[in-house]
């Protein structure tokens, strides 16, 4: 596996970027930062190329991919003409951390990027390397997350040389990611209306504040109107009880996976009979170590928190807390991190994806997880936050 750029602490040439491109339009795979997470890349018209991306990853095959533009001239012939909503999303939001998910054009790209979908999902990173990698190569550039299936997303290069070096062509290394989180998998629903199939970089106030009806997916098995029962529904496993962890909640853990844990009060709750974003079905973002996530009162939250870190290492476990900048002094475990700041969310989802892979460097078998208001960014923080934890989710008022 190639590094760019090749000098130790030096800048990315253009010689070095053409290389990268070039390797890239000859059907290889490179990972390559984007504003979001690094993505894996390969010429999404190419089968063969994407094929390579699947294998690398470890990836299940009926998951499509999100593919990513350097300008709009790229749409053409990719995706049928865009709606008025979806032209004015696409100019408030690219580039930028939101995915657009539209109507492909039939053999634009290989069918192994939209899984046989008639939709194909696309979005425009808001990362120089990114884009001026992608105008190079000249070709729409389909790229998940450049982890392994199931991993934590990689947010610096080194993430993506432990999961899938020697498994990928190149690595194109542009420094730690900004947003930290994936970007948000959006399609519209009406002409002043858009529905969120993941929650991620763009947040559903950015969305509404430009004047847009959010709704929020929350379920593929039936449906919550109401967040907090999602909550309840992760609850078998209690953390401080004695079924410790039997996890035997399993079915309603693997539907609380499919669903965003909570929406804001204001966003419409939309059931729905199949997950529309199917990545959203999958176990995702884990550390190696056992997660359990508890959100709800501040003060509760705390006293649970370290209740089942106390249980747990009293039976030999050891014990990993994720919390904040703001409460970590108060916890007592073996391995404690905070992942950025409450005060500042965004941090938290900068931090996010490296801290559940300190807890796996440092070897924690068990961690709990202090959950964080949902407002902001902080939606698709508890999102992955669920999803790392596999759906094993107590809400406490
Ligand atoms: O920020 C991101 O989005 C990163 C960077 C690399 O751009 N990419 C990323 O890709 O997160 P990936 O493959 O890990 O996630 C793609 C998501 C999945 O949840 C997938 O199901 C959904 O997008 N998706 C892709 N195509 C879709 C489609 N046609 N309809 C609905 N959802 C789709
Ligand atoms: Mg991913």
């Amino acid at each position: 596996t190639k590094r760019w750029p090749s000098a130790e602490g030096g800048a990315l040439t253009e010689a070095e970027l053409n290389e990268a491109a070039a390797l890239l339009a000859a059907g290889e795979t490179v990972a390559f930062p984007t504003e979001t997470v690094y993505g894996l890349g390969a010429d999404a018209r190419s089968t063969e190329a994407v094929e390579q991306v699947f294998r690398a990853k470890g990836r299940p095959s009926d998951n499509p991919l999100i593919v990513h533009i350097a300008g709009m001239e790229q749409l053409r012939g990719l995706v049928r003409p865009l709606g008025e909503a979806e032209r004015r999303l696409a100019e408030r939001f690219w580039p930028g951390p939101l995915t657009l998910v539209l109507r492909a054009v039939p053999g634009a790209v290989s069918p192994r990027v939209t899984a046989g979908l008639d939709t194909v999902a696309v979005r425009m990173p808001d990362h120089e390397v990114a884009l001026r990698l992608i105008r190079a190569a000249g070709c729409p550039v389909a790229a998940p997350s450049a982890n392994r299936s199931g991993r934590p997303s990689p947010t610096a290069a080194r993430h993506v040389q432990e999961d899938l070096g020697g498994r990928i062509a190149g690595i194109v290394d542009g420094g730690p990611t900004g947003v930290g989180l994936e970007s948000t998998v959006v399609e519209c629903a009406g002409p002043d209306s858009v529905r969120i199939l993941r929650p991620g970089g763009v947040t559903p106030e950015q969305l509404r504040a430009a004047g847009f009806e959010v709704l929020l997916e929350v379920d593929g098995a039936g449906g919550h109107a109401d967040p907090a029962q999602a909550f309840e529904e992760g609850m078998g496993a209690s953390p401080g009880g004695a079924s410790g962890e039997g996890a035997p909640a399993r079915d309603a853990a693997a539907k609380l996976a499919e669903a965003p844990p909570t929406a804001p009060a204001s966003a419409a709750a939309v059931p729905a009979a199949a997950p529309r974003s199917p990545g959203m079905k999958y176990a995702h973002y884990a550390p190696r170590g056992e997660m359990r996530l508890i959100a709800g009162d501040r003060e509760r939250v705390r006293a649970a928190v370290q209740a089942a870190a106390d249980e747990a290492r009293g039976r030999g476990r050891r014990v990993g807390i994720l919390a904040y900048e703001e409460t970590t002094a108060a916890y007592r475990a073996d391995i404690v991190l905070a992942c950025g700041s409450l005060a500042a969310p965004e941090t938290a989802a900068q931090s996010l994806y490296a801290v559940l892979r300190e807890f796996d460097e440092r070897g924690a078998e068990v961690i709990w997880a202090e959950g964080c208001p949902t407002d902001g960014i902080g939606l698709a923080l508890m999102n992955r936050l669920s999803k790392a934890a596999g759906g094993r989710v107590e809400h406490i008022d």
